[in-house]
């Protein structure tokens, strides 16, 4: 008997040079900054896994319970012999779990890098041969054109669009408005039946959000602190991760966390001939992570072209799962 193997494109392209550009130009603003995107290399994926199983960092945590706990009302929705587009799949961990529950004809996993899809997938699909398993290598946070082998298959059924672990919160909310406006003409293209299901972290008190970031074990602030190699390895940079700190702070105003690395004395970084002077106490802003509240969150679906929603909660108000369609 021939095992079933998932289908691969990569429509992903690196601009080497217009990422080393815009890394330089970020690091000499005056307020300094970083890309969370050079959060994930492997050390830093290792650390963002670890950071998810961390006792104050609910979020992952809260969307399983949710799903979980209310699993037949939120099923319910999930449209019948469909087909579901994951973007920021990652792993396929929470796809894999929402499989004893309900299963697509085909799931489309997408994420920046199909080589890291690929042995996820491959694990997936050998266990659920009655699921066409695809994966698409794609930078959907600027546009979601996928594949023309592929166009056939979202139009054909109804399509679930699937997007967990509140990385909506990593976009502002003008990012947030055009990507959700994307999705939401991806639905268009399904069947009737077709919408979203997003994991969104909620507004609450300053200090369990706060916590969430700045864990005891120190691992948030190692996976911050290891943006600094990164961009090492990147650059030829002498960034001496010693001489800088953690720090996350929830910015009311914004309605976000502010992760920053804080150099703990003056000093200079230099690279490829080029130097930036820190004071003591300056920062390089390295991630925002937006919070929203259940009104704020349903108005923005809506504004993105969405006409029905719905939300699940957990106990404390902490997380949401929305539906939209
Ligand atoms: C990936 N993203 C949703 C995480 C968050 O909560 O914003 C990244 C993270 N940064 C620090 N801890 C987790």
């Amino acid at each position: 008997m021939q095992i079933k193997q998932p289908l691969f494109f990569d429509t992903y392209k690196e601009n080497k040079d217009a990422d080393i550009q815009a890394l330089i130009e970020g690091l000499l603003c005056p307020q300094a900054t970083l890309s969370p995107k050079y959060f994930y290399d492997e050390m830093g994926s290792v650390l963002f896994d670890a950071i998810t199983l961390l006792p104050e960092y609910y979020p992952t945590r809260t969307e399983l319970e949710i799903f979980t706990q209310q699993a037949s009302e939120i099923h319910a929705h999930f449209p019948k012999q469909a087909t579901w587009v994951e973007l920021g799949a990652g792993s396929c961990q929470k796809a894999a779990q929402l499989f004893t529950h309900s299963k697509p004809s085909t799931y489309v996993a997408v994420d920046i890098s199909v080589d890291y899809l690929s042995q996820h997938l491959k694990d997936l699909q050998a266990k659920n041969s009655d699921v066409n398993v695809v994966g698409v290598g794609m930078d959907f946070s600027h546009s979601l054109t996928f594949p023309e082998k592929l166009q056939q298959q979202l139009t054909a059924e109804p399509l679930l669009a699937l997007y967990l672990g509140s990385s909506l919160g990593n976009f502002n909310p003008v990012e947030a408005l055009y990507f959700l406006q994307r999705v939401a003409n991806l639905c268009k293209m399904g069947q009737p039946g077709s919408g979203l299901i997003i994991g969104i972290d909620l507004v609450k008190d300053s200090s369990t959000l706060e916590r969430a970031y700045a864990d005891d074990l120190g691992v948030t602030a190692a996976f911050n602190l290891n943006v600094l190699r990164r961009v090492n390895s990147l650059l030829g940079s002498d960034f001496d991760v010693r001489d800088w700190q953690h720090s996350a702070r929830f910015n009311v105003q914004e309605s976000r966390i502010e992760m920053h690395l804080q150099a703990k004395k003056n000093l200079t970084v230099q690279w490829q001939g080029q130097q930036r002077h820190f004071k003591q106490d300056e920062t390089i802003h390295t991630e925002n992570s937006y919070k929203w509240s259940i009104q704020k969150f349903t108005t923005l679906l809506i504004q993105s072209g969405f006409t029905n929603t719905r939300h699940w909660t957990d106990q404390k108000s902490h997380y949401a799962l929305f539906w939209a369609s």
